[in-house]
């Protein structure tokens, strides 16, 4: 890997994350049932039916994967926290173990040197709270501050970063709109409510942890650049739309109170009653804001209803999920992050990665491509950098293959294999060349 950490300003922290059901083992350590079990047993929604139930066996294995991310010369780790396996039904009862398990994942850390970012929620939802309507029902701010709280008062004097939710377009767009995500609903109305439901959990969860005094809190969202698919004023009109809902609704609302007009166009008749007085709770202070990026898309205009476009497929090189690599996007969204919303504030990559059709061969796994796409992106925030924009850290996504949602156990983003019947883990070649470049 031509890069390493003298490329970088004094200071920049690297690091890698993972997600709660995608790596834990939700059958363990007394968790309670969440929309994706439920989502994963419907058939159809999910690659041969998998679930998280084992998944990379984590719960059992921290130490071990403690270790992996110290020799791997990371700085951070960037794992998220689940609601129902510290509150088993949403609300009420806690369950000890759940806290015992983040308890000696952040001692674990401190142990080893690495800084504890954590996300209190990257997608499992607990069903009893899926019965309540969900991201559908405005109760959840309150609902999930309330788990904010609870783990907090456990964990939150270890904590280095906080963050409320992983990316909201997925909670809202991808799970209520496009049917992928649990709940899997396809629903005007259930997305508007859901879209600023998350982000309204998202300003009382801050408040909530401001409350216990907490500081280097942020918000972490999800990016793809949308290039339209020709140079009609009706594909350039498409791409806005796609940028509007994808990009723009809540990065504008955490830091302009409001949502874009192109947008409200069409899910303004579905807003819950209300939603422009919540933009004083949306737009608490925040200390750093996050993206996650991965790729573009290429957008036309289609017949049917609003939004009434489509993503048609691209040229460029594409990664084991079908998505474009285009490093560029990443840069473009950097410099217009800051540009248009964040200003000074310290902002991170905290996604960005690639899936491969990763083999062992020999006991060793060349995943060459993976390599090349990090350093590509690596050197796009390096520009954006050089050019004055403030990106303190990025985080590769993954530390190890995991359950990739809908898409099961088959796409692996890992940079360490794991073998999903031993749950053996071998380190890639990007994990070894990523840990000489970080080397200090
Ligand atoms: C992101 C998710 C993460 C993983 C990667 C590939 O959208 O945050 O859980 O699925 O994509």
């Amino acid at each position: 890997m031509n890069v390493t950490r003298k490329d970088f300003p004094e200071g920049f922290l690297f690091g890698a994350a993972t997600s709660s059901y995608q790596i834990e083992g939700h059958a363990f350590g007394g968790a309670g049932r969440t929309h994706w079990d439920d989502f994963a047993a419907t058939p159809g929604n999910v690659v041969r039916a998998e679930d998280g139930a084992v998944a990379c066996d984590h719960f059992h294995r921290l130490d071990e994967d403690l270790d992996l991310l110290k020799a791997g010369n990371f700085d951070v780790y960037r794992f998220s926290t689940s609601w129902a396996r510290v509150l088993p039904e949403g609300r009420g009862a806690v369950n000890a173990a759940g806290l015992d398990f983040y308890d000696r994942l952040v001692d674990g850390l401190l142990a080893r040197g690495l800084k504890p970012a954590a996300t209190l929620y990257h997608w499992e939802l607990p069903s009893p709270l899926a019965d309540a309507g969900g991201w559908r029902n405005r109760d959840i701010a309150g609902w999930f501050a309330d788990f904010a709280e609870v783990l907090m008062r456990r964990i939150g004097d270890r904590m280095w970063s906080v963050a409320p939710i992983n990316e909201p377009w997925c909670v809202g767009w991808l799970s209520h709109f496009m049917g992928l995500h649990a709940p899997g609903l396809r629903d005007i109305r259930a997305t508007a409510r859901a879209m600023h439901h998350v982000l309204l959990a998202h300003g009382r969860a801050i408040q909530a942890m401001r409350g216990l005094g907490m500081s280097n809190l942020g918000a972490v969202c999800n990016f793809e650049w949308a290039t339209p698919a020709d140079a009609s004023p009706e594909a350039a009109e498409a791409a806005r739309l796609y940028d509007g809902y994808y990009n723009r609704w809540f990065i504008e609302g955490l830091f302009k109170g409001a949502y874009p007009a192109n947008v409200l166009d069409g899910l303004g008749p579905h807003m819950p009653a209300g939603w422009q007085d919540d933009f004083a709770v949306i737009g608490q202070k925040l200390d750093w804001f996050g993206l996650n990026y991965y790729t573009r898309k290429l957008i036309a205009p289609a017949p049917g209803p609003w939004p009434a476009h489509t993503e048609v497929e691209g040229p460029l090189p594409k990664t084991q999920v079908g998505w474009e690599i285009y490093p560029e996007g990443l840069y473009q969204f950097l410099k217009r992050t800051a540009a248009e919303y964040t200003g000074t504030l310290p902002l991170y990559v905290t996604e960005n990665g690639m899936a491969n059709a990763d083999v062992l061969v020999n006991g060793a796994c060349d995943d060459a491509p993976r390599s090349a796409y990090l350093e590509a992106h690596l050197a796009v925030v390096r520009r954006a950098i050089a050019e004055g924009v403030p990106v303190k850290g990025y985080y590769v996504w993954s530390l190890m293959d995991n359950y990739e949602w809908s898409l099961g156990y088959e796409k692996r983003f890992g940079l360490v294999h794991v073998d999903f019947k031993t749950l053996n883990r071998v380190p890639k070649a990007s994990y070894h060349a990523l840990a000489r470049a970080l080397a200090r």
